[in-house]
């Protein structure tokens, strides 16, 4: 999956963030591609903990400076997201640092959740968010 400017919500901070995020699943395609997945996935894991609440935070910090219509709507989704990673999360307990076996369901199943994430969240409602932020955000 590549980071293409049509991808771009027009702010630099949002956009820098999104991007940390496509390296990081792109070295869990290859990981799963070259059989190694189980050695990444709970690092992967751990990646996305830290990066949830720090991008959600950062994303919804702009929204409420900003008095954006579409706030309420909009962190509803981060919390479904939040949701469907603690099952990943859970799941990746239950796998003993994620090194047994089973870590290649559990890595398919992560990157799917992050490529839907992608395509449903970022391409379309963070996308409307840098839209509205744009007249403040040419930096
Ligand atoms: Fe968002």
């Amino acid at each position: 999956m590549e980071w293409t400017e049509d991808l771009s919500v027009g702010n630099k901070t949002i956009d820098g963030q999104h991007k940390e995020l496509f390296v990081k699943i792109n070295d869990l395609v290859l990981a799963i591609n070259n059989s190694v997945c189980k050695y990444k996935i709970g690092d992967v894991i751990k990646f996305l903990d830290d990066y949830i609440v720090f991008h959600f935070g950062e994303e919804e910090k702009m929204m409420q400076k900003s008095s954006y219509p579409g706030y309420k709507a909009h962190k509803a989704q981060h919390e479904d997201f939040k949701r469907n990673f603690s099952a990943l999360k859970h799941d990746l307990a239950k796998l003993d640092g994620g090194k047994k076996p089973g870590s290649y369901d559990l890595s398919v199943r992560t990157n799917q959740i992050v490529v839907d994430w992608i395509l449903e969240h970022i391409a379309m409602v963070d996308k409307k968010l840098g839209e509205f932020l744009k007249p403040d955000s040419l930096n």
